[in-house]
This record gives C-alpha cells, sequence and structure tokens, in this order.
C-alpha cells in the first residue's frame, strides 16, 4: 500500500498477526516496527507526514515485513476509522506510541499556553484511548494487547514537564482501568526511558543527546512484553530487559 491513498487495502495480507503501532515513521515506532515484523507480526503504521511514512514502510518491507502504511493524524476520526478498516477483525496488538512532547522549549505550568496543552492532551490521551475503543471489538476477538507508550514524567514532577506529564499520567490511569475492564485481554504501559530522538532533541533543544540510547535499544523489552504477556500493568523497558518480572509492580493479573 503506497501512503497517500485515504483508505488503504489489505489484499494480500497473511494470517500472520496483526499489529497497529501509531507514529512509526521514525523513532521507537519505527524502531519497534522493525522489531515485530521480526516477531512475525504483520504491520500497519502511521504517521502524519506521508513521504516519512512511506519511506519508513519501504525500508520495512525491503527487510521482509508486509505493511500496510496509513498517513494521518490519530487525532483525526477519519484516520482512525481508515486504521480500523484497515484490520477489519483481526487485530493482535495495538501500540499507542505517537506522542507529542507539547510546548517546545518546555513551558512552566504557570505560563503553559492552555491551547498547546488542550493539543498535548489531544494526542497523547484522547486519540490513544478514542483508537482503543474504535479497535477493542477486533482485539477481544484474537485476546489482544495494547501497549500504550507512557514515560517517567508520568510519575516523577520534573520542572517543565508538568504539560506532557500530567497527559502521560492520564493515559496511564486510562490504561489501568482499561486493564481492568477487559480481562480477555492484555494492556500493559510503559516507560521506554530516555531515548535519541526528535522528540527528546525537541525537549533539550541545542543539548548534546549523543548519550542517549537509540530506540532500538528499547525493542528487546518490548518484544518480550509482546512474546511473554506478562499480566496487564505498568512496565518499564529498563526492567524488561533481560527479563521479564513475574508480576510487576503495580501490575494487574
Ligand atoms: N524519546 C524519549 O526519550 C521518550 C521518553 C519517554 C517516552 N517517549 C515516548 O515514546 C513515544 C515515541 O516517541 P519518539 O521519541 O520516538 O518520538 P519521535 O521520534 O518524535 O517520533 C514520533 C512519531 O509519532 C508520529 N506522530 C507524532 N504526532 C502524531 C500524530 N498526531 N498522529 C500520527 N502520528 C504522529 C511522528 O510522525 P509525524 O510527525 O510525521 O506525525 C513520528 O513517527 C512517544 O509516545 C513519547 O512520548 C519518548
Amino acid at each position: 500500500m503506497c501512503a497517500g491513498a485515504a483508505v488503504p487495502s489489505v489484499v494480500g495480507m497473511s494470517d500472520n498477526r496483526t499489529a497497529i503501532i501509531t507514529g512509526a515513521s521514525r523513532g521507537l515506532g519505527r524502531a519497534l516496527a522493525a522489531g515485530l515484523a521480526r516477531e512475525g507480526f504483520d504491520l500497519i503504521i502511521d504517521a502524519r507526514d506521508a513521504a516519512a511514512l512511506d519511506a519508513a514502510a519501504g525500508a520495512l518491507r525491503a527487510a521482509g515485513a508486509t505493511v500496510t502504511a496509513v498517513p494521518g493524524d490519530v487525532t483525526d476520526p477519519a484516520h482512525r476509522v481508515a486504521l480500523l478498516a484497515a484490520a477489519p477483525g483481526r487485530l493482535d496488538l495495538l501500540v499507542n506510541n505517537a506522542g507529542t512532547l507539547g510546548a517546545s522549549p518546555l513551558p512552566a505550568l504557570a505560563d503553559y499556553p492552555l491551547d498547546e496543552l488542550r493539543a498535548a492532551f489531544e494526542v497523547n490521551v484522547l486519540a490513544p484511548i478514542a483508537l482503543t475503543q474504535l479497535l477493542l471489538p477486533s482485539l477481544r476477538e484474537r485476546g489482544g494487547a495494547v501497549l500504550n507508550i507512557t514515560s517517567d514524567a508520568a510519575v516523577e514532577a520534573y520542572a517543565g514537564w508538568g504539560g506532557y506529564g500530567a497527559a502521560k499520567a492520564a493515559l496511564e490511569q486510562a490504561s489501568n482501568v482499561l486493564a481492568a475492564e477487559e480481562n480477555t485481554l492484555r494492556v500493559w504501559w510503559v516507560d521506554p526511558g530516555d531515548m535519541r530522538t526528535r522528540m527528546h532533541q525537541d525537549a533539550f533543544p541545542g543539548e548534546d543527546i549523543s548519550d542517549r540510547p537509540l530506540p532500538a535499544a528499547v525493542v528487546p523489552a518490548l518484544r518480550r512484553l509482546v512474546a511473554e504477556r506478562p499480566p496487564s500493568g505498568r512496565y518499564r523497558a529498563a526492567e524488561l530487559q533481560p527479563a521479564v518480572p513475574a508480576a510487576a509492580p503495580g501490575g494487574q493479573a
């Protein structure tokens, strides 16, 4: 499927497990897409920049992956329906990875422009919940899993990170409740740790972030989650490497 079309074709997809990964044109989403393809998943990926998404899809296909690219914005209801249409009745994994830092440089809450705060909540909270709502029937069909990418900023009080952190905290609690409500699914919310990505550079403009690990370093931890299906709960990628704990702190059976 070429990026740019409004509604993707699913013709040619195999009986493999299928994963939707939002925000997979670069950064963690792209690295995780490659990792899940190696795990045997067919992929449905999105991002707003159609050209960048198409390039990522092309690289994944060149490595042998089956990829449907659906360009669009996760805050757009029509785009979310297009993602649903790409995986009718057969979804094994939803990764809500697309996210935004919000205002950059990071303002104190005292000065946070409310329109930018609202936009950050739209991307980081409303959109993942809305996409999950749409895909729950397909996920329940297969006893699937939802993997929500959050942050240490959801639980730590870093000056300047109030907007992003509050949104990620809301996503964490939404994940927690979803896990309590959807007993046939796995719901994991994961702090991936610092990674050398565009978002991280935006958080530290002008700073040298070359000491941060590349997103590929986090992928083995996330692959373990998907492969071993530990209980629903909050996980830190750093604690998933090298082994999944028997039960995560705060996790639910
Ligand atoms: N990097 C870190 O240190 C770090 C630490 C903790 C948590 N995280 C979390 O990890 C996740 C991935 O972050 P990253 O660092 O890999 O960021 P990134 O390199 O900036 O990549 C973000 C991806 O999401 C897409 N995206 C952004 N907004 C979108 C939207 N509204 N609709 C659809 N796609 C959208 C981007 O493509 P387009 O711009 O073309 O849409 C891109 O593919 C995020 O949830 C982030 O909060 C990152």
